[in-house]
């Protein structure tokens, strides 16, 4: 396993990380027991993983716990450990509050990485919340950061970071002084759009990148032999037609037509190399090297065995070309828009309101 430096920070994290969202079970990814999940975070530490991303929205709070009892007897100081506070909490005290909640779930004294969920916008407060009083009087950058520097301050966490959001957002963060560690977004052969803007900017201010939903929720694994297959649950995103799930809200006419080229050719390519679609996938994501660290969460450990086998493997060069250009009419089909959930007009990376 290969590890990466996130940007300025003493983070050292290994390519692949561990998606934790799935923990705990629930009705978004399925069923999830204790030693199972044991089992998969021993095997994921076995294998060279050392970053495990979980939030305090995940299952509210039950993909923290679970977290938690799986780790019970791996060493702790060997383990990067990444949390999220969502916006609508973001105020001072919340923020300290919170994180002290999160610390409990996961029963840890610190965390390693603490990053706000998503930027501090009205859209993101909007879909969280009804009550006026948030509405009417949101949290503000300052404050955040001023809790996340006494957090740092007091060692309850050790580095702070973001997710999904812009460069407007991020450098709205900096102005107050500190150092993004990570900014974490989505990024997989169907998810290209922070290559537009945000990685070269994280690149030029040396901040990490952490890519989530590295197998686009699973369709690129090859698991659907069609679009028709996938849950309409997995199917909110931008890439599929407004119709094709009731959760959609982005109203577009999604690129369809372009996944399923994409994915005809993608399967082949893995075909003629021998591999399969899941270890392609990520081993594609890992390649780019502006890319700090991959999350693909899984609740089998033989499917982790597969996605490290992808973040592990050699292949050539002309590999990553032919990837680059099968998966660029999606690309461009989508747009410079990181929020694959919301219409770009209402993209929350970007909105500075
Ligand atoms: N910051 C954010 O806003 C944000 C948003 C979304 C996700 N995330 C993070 O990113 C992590 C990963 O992303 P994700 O959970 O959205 O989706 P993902 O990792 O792209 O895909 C997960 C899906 O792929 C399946 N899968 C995994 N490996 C497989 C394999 N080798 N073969 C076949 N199927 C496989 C899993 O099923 P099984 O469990 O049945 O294997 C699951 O259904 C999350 O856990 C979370 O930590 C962050």
């Amino acid at each position: 396993m290969e590890y990466r430096k996130a940007g300025r920070s003493d983070l050292e994290l290994s390519i692949l990380g561990l998606g934790c969202w799935s923990l705990g079970g629930g009705t978004y990814w399925g069923d999830s027991n204790p030693e199972d999940e044991k089992r998969l975070l021993h095997t994921a530490f076995d294998l060279g993983i050392n970053y495990f991303d979980t939030a305090e929205l995940y299952y509210d709070g039950r993909s923290e716990e679970a977290l938690g009892r799986a780790i019970k007897e791996l060493p702790r100081d060997r383990l990067i450990i990444g949390s999220k506070i969502f916006p609508t909490n973001a105020y001072y005290q919340q923020t300290l509050d919170h994180c002290e909640a999160s610390l409990k779930r996961i029963d840890t004294d610190y965390l390693d990485l603490y990053m706000v969920h998503w930027p501090l916008n009205m859209r993101s407060l909007e879909l969280a919340t009804k009550d006026e009083n948030i509405l009417s009087n949101p949290p503000q950058v300052e404050d955040t950061v001023a809790a996340l520097l006494k957090l740092r301050d007091q060692g309850k966490i050790r580095n702070i970071g973001v997710s999904n959001f812009g460069n407007y957002w991020m450098q709205e963060f900096e102005r107050q002084g500190i150092m993004i560690a990570v900014n974490q977004l989505i990024y997989n052969l169907f998810s290209r759009a922070i290559e537009f803007e945000i990685l070269p900017y994280c690149e030029q201010s040396d901040t990490g990148v952490i890519g989530y939903s590295g197998l686009m929720e699973g369709l690129l694994t090859g698991k659907y032999e069609s679009l028709d297959d996938i849950p309409a649950h997995y199917c909110r995103t931008r890439h599929y037609h407004k119709d094709r799930s009731p959760q959609s809200r982005h109203g577009g006419e999604g690129c369809e037509k372009e996944m399923t080229e994409a994915l005809h050719k993608i399967r082949k390519i893995a075909d003629d190399e021998g591999i399969g679609m899941a270890e392609l996938s990520i081993w594609w994501a890992t390649r780019n090297k502006a890319i700090t660290c991959v999350l693909a969460g899984t609740r089998s450990p033989e499917r982790l065995k597969e996605n490290v086998a992808g973040a592990t493997a050699v292949l050539p060069d002309d590999i990553y070309q032919a990837l680059d250009e099968v998966s660029r009419p999606v690309m461009d089909a989508l747009g410079p828009y990181p929020d694959a959930y919301e219409h770009p007009s209402l993209d929350r990376t970007k909105l500075k309101v």
